[in-house]
């Protein structure tokens, strides 16, 4: 970890003029007034929904269909507004391993080329399902299935691996009446198909985020979300290792959004995973009801992002619904409860507010004397953590950037160096540019208003050589 203070450029200047108690009085007032005002005043109201959601440190995503890249008003909207996504049906079981052994990543490389293109992170979906499985897949049993489980798991893992941010490893084992399993094929291999699967996609690639994902376990107190909830807290008790759950959260009249989902979300946080949203989409599209489910989100710390499953209405599987944020190029209502609910969540890092200023400079004044009142210069500082590493590369997280001076700064810029070899794969709350020993990451929109003392965090991730183990290094702050 590396601290650099460096000056602020052009720092306010104040000139005090002879009346000298009267003038130190009113110089304390005008910095707590500045202090004040600096750590209250309120951020610009973010306009995306990606940029909404950095706000608090989360993100917003997409269900990314491959077979409408070439629709301009779609990408127009998936790449303005949205900064996670998921390929609808890409990386599916029957789309990357067509037949046995044979793995065929050309439209789920078309999602996630598009995605890190343009500046998104990837969620995975989906390793092992009891849908979507190719013929010969779903001609097996037993032994035979549960290799061929393990097999796919690590083909299609390899190909992505380090380039994840999380890992639906498993989707919908849960039966929807009683809280157990649902009857599979992937099930009659034994029970514990699930946590085998879960093992063997943490050694596939450490980098990865692994979730449990699954629909109708939104309501609290529904039978299928205690099973769910059962089999993640045993899983954390037994080291079996699972870091997050996703709710789907397809809320339709045969199940319906309850307010009881923000327990089942501080729930399983409980537990010590991440939660995320997966797949939401709401029938009819009711603002009021996009709202307080985005708010469940934001109550809780460890619910880290929200996905709509599909841009517009028309892309929707469920088109008849009218279920998502945009009809045709148009935002619906719901769009803005959301984007609203996003810009008033609170930072994850509040500023310090400190009402109570002291002068900092007594000056000795004489009739004719009229001395310069300069306030310490402003200045930033920068720790990094490298929060994961494996052989082709690693991810620095969180990276940040603290407000050193004794003013507000509205922007701020971190270098640092990167070992030869080494490239950007993809960054979060900054922008960053540079190669090789000279990379520069800029604060985005949204984060470069900091109030004295006031962080903010981003992070990025780097691939290198397989026998590579050194990390960036060199980190430097400095205000814009
Ligand atoms: O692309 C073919 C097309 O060529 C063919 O003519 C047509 C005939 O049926 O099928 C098309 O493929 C369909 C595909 O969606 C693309 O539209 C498949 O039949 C259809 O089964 C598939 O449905 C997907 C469904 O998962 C099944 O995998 C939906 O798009 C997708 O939104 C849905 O997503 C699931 C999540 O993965 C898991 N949670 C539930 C969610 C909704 O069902």
């Amino acid at each position: 970890m590396i601290d650099n203070a460096t000056p602020r450029a052009g720092g306010r200047r104040l000139t005090l003029g002879v009346r000298s108690a009267l003038v130190i009085g009113t110089v304390g007032v005008l910095a707590a007034g500045l202090a004040v005002a600096a750590t209250t005043a309120p951020a610009a109201a973010a306009s995306t929904l990606g940029e909404a959601a950095a706000i608090s440190g989360r993100y917003f995503g997409t269900a990314i269909s491959a077979s409408k890249l070439g629709d301009s008003q779609y990408t127009t909207i998936a790449n303005r507004e949205f900064n996670m996504v998921t390929a609808e049906n890409e990386m599916k079981i029957d789309a990357t391993e067509p037949n046995r052994g044979q793995f065929s990543f050309t439209n789920a490389d078309r999602v996630y080329n598009w995605a890190v293109q343009n500046g998104k992170r990837v969620r995975g979906h989906t390793l092992a399902w009891h849908s979507q499985q190719p013929p010969w897949m779903q001609s097996l049993s037993g032994s035979s299935l549960r290799q061929a489980m393990i097999d796919h798991i690590n083909g299609v893992m390899a190909h992505y691996r380090g380039k994840i941010y999380a890992w639906d490893v498993v989707n919908e084992a849960f039966d929807d009446g009683n809280g157990g399993r649902r009857d599979s094929n992937l099930q009659r291999t034994g029970n514990d198909w699930i946590e085998v699967a879960f093992r063997t996609a943490r050694a596939a690639d450490p980098a990865a985020k692994l979730c449990y994902n699954d629909y109708n376990i939104d309501n609290w107190t529904w039978a299928k979300t205690q099973g769910v909830y059962n089999m993640v807290r045993d899983f954390k008790q037994r080291g079996v290792p699972i870091d997050c759950v996703g709710l789907q959260a397809h809320f339709n009249s045969g199940s319906p959004y309850n307010s009881n989902f923000r327990t089942t979300i501080s729930s399983f946080a409980a537990l010590g995973v991440d939660v995320q949203i997966t797949e939401l989409d709401v029938q009819g599209a009711s603002a009021q009801t996009y709202a307080a489910i985005t708010n469940d989100c934001l109550a809780v710390p460890r619910c880290t992002g929200i996905t709509v499953w599909g841009v517009r209405d028309q892309d929707s599987w469920r088109s008849g619904d009218t279920p998502l944020l945009f009809s045709g190029g148009n935002k619906k209502p719901a769009y803005d409860a959301v984007l609203n609910a996003l810009n008033n969540a609170s930072p994850t890092q509040s500023p310090t507010v400190t009402p109570t200023v002291t002068p900092t400079v007594t000056p000795t004044v004489t009739p004719t004397v009229t001395p310069t009142v300069t306030p310490p210069p402003g200045g930033c500082s920068v720790t990094a953590t490298t929060q994961t590493q494996w052989a082709g590369g690693y991810v620095i997280q969180p990276v940040t950037v603290r407000n050193t001076g004794n003013a507000a700064i509205s922007g701020w810029t971190v270098t640092f160096s990167f070992p030869s070899g080494h490239t950007l794969t993809g960054s979060w709350n900054a922008s960053i540019s540079g190669s090789g020993g000279s990379m520069s990451a800029r604060n985005a929109a949204y984060n470069g208003n900091l109030a004295p003392n006031g962080t903010t965090t981003f992070g990025f991730q780097v691939a290198r050589g397989g026998s590579d183990s050194s990390v960036a290094s060199g980190y430097t702050c400095r205000v814009n």
